[in-house]
């Protein structure tokens, strides 16, 4: 049994080593499942088809027998998320959602000058910037509505809904994400005018499986980036092309027959935890792109997050300032990685 925190290993740098020596998949009774940091048997296991998605309807129907409740938003959700799908329907749903997310890159990349212009640029005239608030999260939200065509106004809160797929998930926490998918789904019907049940539940999907994601990566690749500049003008900063972090610490998979990997066999019914982390690490010698997952799973958004990273890169490197100094802290979350706050001064 290994002493891990094992939700997440981006906040404490000397945990980020231990991973390291660790063996390549082990099995924590605590969390009852496997767990696997090595990248390399990260993306073997993401590409086994033996390894399925949680499927949540049966959990959702259990909880509503038990406790004589109805969850009527957190099933649709489970119905029309792809990650939480597998077989032919999965197939047709994230068919649709690529053709969706095509047809949006167009929006998305004709929108993205202004939104520069209006959240980011404005920060290279302060000394003090906190970035979440002013910048990424009404960024990224704007960046949805463009992307579904439609303005949803309502301020969503961080890793609210996307806690769907926490397994450690409270009923609490469960009531609050029925009642944030009953806002959004009822957001999507008045402003797309749509009564269209398979077109509002593509659009709740994207946002649920997309906005956190797409804050974590943004934030944390920043973040990494900065760091490494201090006291450097913003002009001097190489940015990469590609985000070096992500904001999705981990997938979870179930066998769905004995899976014999490394010299363990994960038997039938039982839980991996795969961690993305590591592939960011200096030493990892996978791509990148595997941060974007690999297999029947792989995310959709990949093309559209880019673009928005090269483009505030491309912004924050126009600033005429030296950055001076940069302090983050993180939300608790189980699967996603976001900054609460993420500050830095620059002086001229
Ligand atoms: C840099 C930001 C992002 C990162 C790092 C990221 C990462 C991931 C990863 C690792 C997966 C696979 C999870 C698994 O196999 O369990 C995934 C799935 C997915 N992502 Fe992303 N994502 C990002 C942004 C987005 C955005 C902006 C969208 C859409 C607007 C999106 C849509 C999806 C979809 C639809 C899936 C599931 C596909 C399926 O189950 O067939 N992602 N993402």
């Amino acid at each position: 049994m290994h002493s891990y925190d094992l939700l997440s290993l981006h906040t404490d740098d000397q945990r980020q080593q231990k991973f390291k020596d660790a063996p390549d998949i082990f099995f924590n009774q605590k969390l009852n499942q496997w767990i696997v940091f090595k990248p390399e048997l990260v993306i073997e296991l993401l590409r086994d088809n033996r390894l399925l998605v949680p499927q949540i309807i049966t959990s959702i129907e259990g909880l509503e027998a038990r406790y004589r409740r109805k969850f009527p938003n957190l099933l649709f959700v489970a119905r029309c998320t792809p990650l939480l799908i597998e077989g032919p329907v999965h197939r047709d749903i994230r068919r649709s959602l690529a053709d969706m997310m095509t047809e949006g890159r167009a929006r998305t990349t004709a929108a993205l000058p202004d939104l520069m212009q209006r959240y980011v640029q404005p920060l290279g005239e302060k000394d003090q910037t906190e970035w979440m608030d002013t910048c990424l999260v009404p960024l990224v939200k704007d960046l949805f509505c463009h992307m579904c065509n439609c303005p949803v106004l309502v301020p969503f809160p961080k890793l609210v809904l996307s806690r769907i797929f926490d397994r450690f998930v409270s009923l609490a926490a469960l009531d609050a994400i029925e009642e944030q998918v009953a806002l959004l789904r009822q957001e999507i019907r008045k402003r797309s005018g749509t009564a269209d049940e398979d077109l509002e539940g593509a659009k709740v999907a994207l946002f649920i499986l997309g906005r956190d994601s797409l804050l974590g990566a943004l934030a944390t690749s920043l973040l990494f980036i900065l760091r490494q500049n201090l006291d450097r003008p913003f002009a001097d900063i190489e940015f990469p092309d590609y985000v070096p972090e992500t904001g999705v610490a981990i997938a979870e998979r179930v066998a769905e027959q004995d899976v014999t990997v490394a010299s363990v066999t994960i038997a039938a019914g039982q839980r991996v935890r795969l961690f993305f982390q590591p592939m960011s690490d200096a030493s990892s010698t996978v791509g990148k792109q595997n941060l974007f997952g690999t297999g029947a799973h792989s995310c959709l958004g990949r093309p559209i997050s880019l673009d928005v990273w090269r483009a505030l890169c491309k912004t924050i490197h126009s600033f005429p300032q030296r950055l001076s100094s940069i302090a983050c802290d993180y939300e608790t979350n189980n699967i996603f990685v976001v900054p609460r706050h993420l500050r830095t001064e620059q002086s001229r």
